[in-house]
């Protein structure tokens, strides 16, 4: 990756915190101090800096590998921090932890691996479950924009963000949309690695994974048929009104809505 890509992709999981942190401090969850529940935490971008800053916070992720990485972020955190943060090894579409968070949050696109309805209502349904009475949801998606959805050079590769790894390979990072359903509203999404090794060997690897796409309408009418209230849609960690960036993000905070109102 190179500097400024770093420094965006920072700035992106700090941003995430800020909205988190920024919205609970006239929310339930900086009233109660959380606990937050971060479904699909990843390597703990977001979840490492939400510990930091006084929350306790459960992250929930699918991949080991990715926990893993979690883990050894944490480990070299001070004990205080690692004890506010716990990992869990779940699907977000069937889980159970056994208990309820003021704050659940979705950081940085997680929810849009899953493709279909059922899949992105099952995982709603685990949310609001999880979610104390009036606790807040935030759902960080990317927002489409028509120009690109149909745009023919993000077939072709792209990128070329390079890096040395501590091991001595040489990686140069691209990426492509294999291919696109636009009915499905699905981007078929490949990051292509070439890895150079040390031994000068070179190595082409593909992550291929699936990208569900939402707009701003479909996302209001699933989450409240999901049973949330929304409260307000942004264009971007600063909480700037959704429309106001082009395309910018489409970042969801909602309510659990009570019960008898669904
Ligand atoms: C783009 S990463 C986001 C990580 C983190 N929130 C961040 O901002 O850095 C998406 C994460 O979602 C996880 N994920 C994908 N499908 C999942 C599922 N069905 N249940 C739980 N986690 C899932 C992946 O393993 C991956 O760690």
């Amino acid at each position: 990756m190179t500097a400024p890509a770093r420094r965006r992709w920072r700035a992106a999981g700090l941003g995430a915190v800020a909205v988190c942190a920024g919205l609970g401090a006239y929310g339930a969850a900086r009233e109660s101090g959380g606990p937050v529940l971060e479904v699909g935490c990843g390597t703990g971008r977001v979840l490492v800096p939400t510990a930091r800053a006084g929350l306790e916070v459960t992250g929930l992720d699918l991949s080991p590998n990715m926990l893993a990485k979690c883990r050894e972020r944490l480990a070299v955190e001070p004990p205080e921090v690692r004890r506010r943060a716990t990992l869990v090894q779940g699907d977000m579409r069937a889980f159970d932890l056994g208990r309820t968070f003021a704050m659940v949050t979705i950081p940085f696109r997680p929810f849009q691996h899953l493709v279909t309805v059922e899949d992105q209502m099952a995982c709603l349904a685990c949310v609001r479950a999880h979610l104390a009475d009036g606790g807040r949801f935030i759902m960080d998606l990317f927002n489409p924009s028509l120009p690109r959805l149909v745009d023919e050079k993000y077939l072709k590769e792209g990128g070329g963000a390079s890096m040395e790894m501590p091991d001595g390979r040489r990686v140069v990072r691209r990426e492509r949309l294999a291919r696109r359903d636009l009915f499905g509203q699905v981007n078929y999404c490949e990051l292509i690695y070439y890895v150079t090794h040390p031994d000068g060997r070179e190595e082409r690897l593909v992550h291929a994974f699936p990208m569900r796409y939402l707009f701003r309408y479909e996302v209001e009418h699933l989450l409240a048929r999901c049973g949330f209230n929304l409260e307000a849609v942004y264009a971007d960690y600063d909480k700037s009104p959704y429309g106001s960036k082009d395309p910018g993000e489409l970042i969801c905070v909602a309510r659990k809505a009570p019960s008898d109102r669904r």
